[in-house]
């Protein structure tokens, strides 16, 4: 497939563009915000040296990129509409409306919400059964992962057609069983993310403090093998068994907080001046550049040994 239609052209919308016009796609895209074309247009032209480095196809080209006025238009003649709107059930439900009436029946459609359950969407649709969460993850041209996540109408056929176009857009689909709010990859973000707030609330460490202990240490074997593997090697020889029998009982001892704290004033605060202070006189844009930057190393780098997401870049 590659007629593709993209409603929603904010951060992950420009995100999918790039990607799917350097792995070959037409696309048309419709936003309701004013300029949105101009901008899209000059967020992808800067965008486009860092694809050009992990891999172009031969038919790619920026000039695939069609904008439109009308939502009726951009999906008029798609085979693939992927929609990223407001993470807003009205906003959602609305939107999935005016796609059913504006494309063909048989096109495939794809959300990219964070947590909204497939089958709470699915119903605004003209055809449930060609509906799927289609999950990305920022920034969505350089991050492989893309979960996939069917509703109560969803077909098989549908998973499998979502399962090899993700691919062969050089996309890691991970095929979310049973659908479940948050799907998986939000799930394992938002344990972490709450237990990050509750030590922020009680004062025992800021928040350079918290991502040091990440950034230097787990993070770094997150890449490569992920936390059960990893917690594997942890068991020695014996691997995970001895593992859970040496540090089992610790899930007894008050090690988390599972309930989320209240987002009180001092709180937020707390977060804001702190990851402020981590940022220093960088801007948004020059952190995005400099992640960026080190994604690609890190990528380039594990592609060396053929392991984790340096299986999916081309050079
Ligand atoms: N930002 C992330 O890290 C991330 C990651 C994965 C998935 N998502 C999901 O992707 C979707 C889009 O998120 P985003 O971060 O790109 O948001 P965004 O705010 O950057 O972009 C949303 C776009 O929708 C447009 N919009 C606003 N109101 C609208 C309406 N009523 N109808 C149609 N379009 C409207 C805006 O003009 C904007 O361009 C959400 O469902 C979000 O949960 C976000």
């Amino acid at each position: 497939m590659k007629r593709i239609a993209l409603i929603g052209t904010g951060v992950i919308g420009t995100g999918w563009a790039a990607r799917l016009l350097s792995q070959g796609c037409v696309i048309s895209a419709w936003d309701p915000a004013k300029k949105f074309d101009t901008e899209l247009k000059k967020n992808i032209e800067e965008i486009w040296p860092t694809l050009e480095k992990i891999g172009v196809s031969s038919d790619a080209s920026i000039d695939n990129l069609k904008t439109f006025k009308t939502l009726q238009e951009a999906c008029c003649d798609a085979e693939l509409i992927q929609e990223s709107v407001p993470e807003d059930m009205r906003i959602k439900r609305d939107i999935h409306n005016a796609i059913g009436k504006s494309s063909n029946k048989d096109a495939f459609i794809a959300s990219s919400s964070s947590g909204i359950l497939p089958s709470d969407i699915q119903g605004a649709c003209n055809n449930p059964a060609n509906f799927v969460v289609g999950h990305p993850f920022n920034p969505v041209y350089i991050l492989p992962l893309v979960e996939i996540v069917g509703g109560k109408d969803t077909s098989q056929s549908t998973i499998d057609t979502f399962r090899e176009f993700y691919a062969s857009m050089n996309m890691h689909p991970l095929v979310v069983r049973k659908e479940i709010e948050g799907y998986l990859s939000d799930r394992l973000q938002e344990a972490q993310w709450r237990e990050i707030l509750h030590l922020i609330n009680d004062d025992i460490a800021n928040t350079k403090e918290l991502d040091e202990a990440i950034i230097y240490g787990p993070g770094l074997r997150w890449a490569i093998m992920g936390t059960c593997l990893t917690f594997h090697l942890a068991g020695g020889r014996s691997g995970m068994r001895h593992m859970l029998e040496q540090f089992g009982p610790a899930l007894e001892l008050p090690w988390t907080k599972l309930k989320a704290p209240e987002l009180t004033d001092d709180l937020i605060e707390k977060m804001v001046s702190g990851t402020s202070e981590q940022a220093g006189e960088k801007t948004v844009k020059e952190l995005e550049k400099l992640r960026d930057a080190c994604l690609i190393e890190i990528l380039q780098a594990l592609k060396k040994f053929n392991v984790g997401a340096g299986k999916y870049i081309q050079s």
